[in-house]
């Protein structure tokens, strides 16, 4: 157990989180699966808490993926109720930690009133500096790639881009992420060693980690066993361990992360 006044020297920049498990925490307890998404919210708000407290600056949450949309339509309903709630209990405190709410994902596929809310905390919350909340909703990574991709198609065809200068600034430019630096660190609840269609562009050179624990159990001290991991991993990004080292004495004993 990690105990208070708990620091790190490396901390990610951006962590992102697939919140896996809540249904297999419920089922475990003989209760219906809707009740380990209700429990997986409280794990949302230690877990985006502790983030500001330890001044993570991106935190990005899987909240729904395309994919979701296929359960049954009683999970999906409650699901939204769940985060309909979520949004409306939650918005006092983004404004008074100051977060900034961002959403990613075709959220026009959902329901009215949360995309009301969602606009609604959006832009409330705009110039809001202290961390960056992004919830991935109705999001699935190749439908955001082939958004992006159909974007600059019309550019081109229009005439505002040519062909020859999409790079892959311009390109991630075009993406839902745009403005908001490359995850660094992906954790991934309950077991499952995937990647799920989650920021497939993004995340790649982001280092990984998988933990077994249910999202529903996924507390504070579990961040930090998993950012304690991170703090060790050597980040190299293609280069070898000399040229990092070399970097480092460039950047006056700056480390590899
Ligand atoms: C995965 O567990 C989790 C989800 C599909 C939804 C995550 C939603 C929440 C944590 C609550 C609402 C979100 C916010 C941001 C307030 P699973 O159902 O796939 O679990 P299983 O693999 O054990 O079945």
């Amino acid at each position: 157990m990690i105990t208070k006044g708990f620091f790190l020297p490396h901390l990610p920049k951006h962590l992102a989180i697939i919140m896996d498990g809540n249904g297999r925490w419920a089922q475990k307890r003989h209760l219906p699966r809707v009740m380990g998404h209700q429990k997986g919210v409280e794990s949302v708000r230690s877990v985006v808490e502790e983030c500001r407290s330890l001044g993570i600056p991106y935190l990005t949450l899987y909240a729904f993926s395309s994919e979701n949309w296929g359960r049954p339509a009683e999970e999906v309903s409650s699901l939204m109720e769940l985060l309909a709630r979520y949004l409306s209990k939650e918005l006092s405190t983004l404004l008074t930690q100051k977060i900034r709410l961002n959403v990613i994902g075709e959220i026009e596929r959902l329901p009215k009133n949360i995309c009301d809310i969602l606009t609604e905390i959006a832009t409330r919350t705009q110039e809001n500096s202290t961390m960056v909340l992004t919830l991935a909703l109705s999001y699935g990574s190749r439908n955001e790639l082939l958004r992006a991709c159909r974007t600059l198609a019309q550019e081109a065809i229009d005439g505002t881009c040519s062909p020859k200068e999409i790079d892959e600034k311009l390109f991630a430019s075009r993406l839902d992420t745009a403005g908001i630096p490359d995850p660094d660190f992906l954790i991934r609840t309950s077991g499952e060693m995937r990647i799920s269609n989650f920021l497939l562009w993004q995340m790649a050179y982001a280092e990984l980690y998988f933990c077994p624990t249910y999202w529903p159990d996924f507390n504070k001290e579990a961040l930090q066993t998993a950012l304690s991991e991170f703090s060790q991993r050597k980040r190299r990004f293609g280069l070898t361990a000399e040229q990092l080292k070399q970097n480092e004495t460039d950047q006056h004993g700056g480390s590899a992360h």
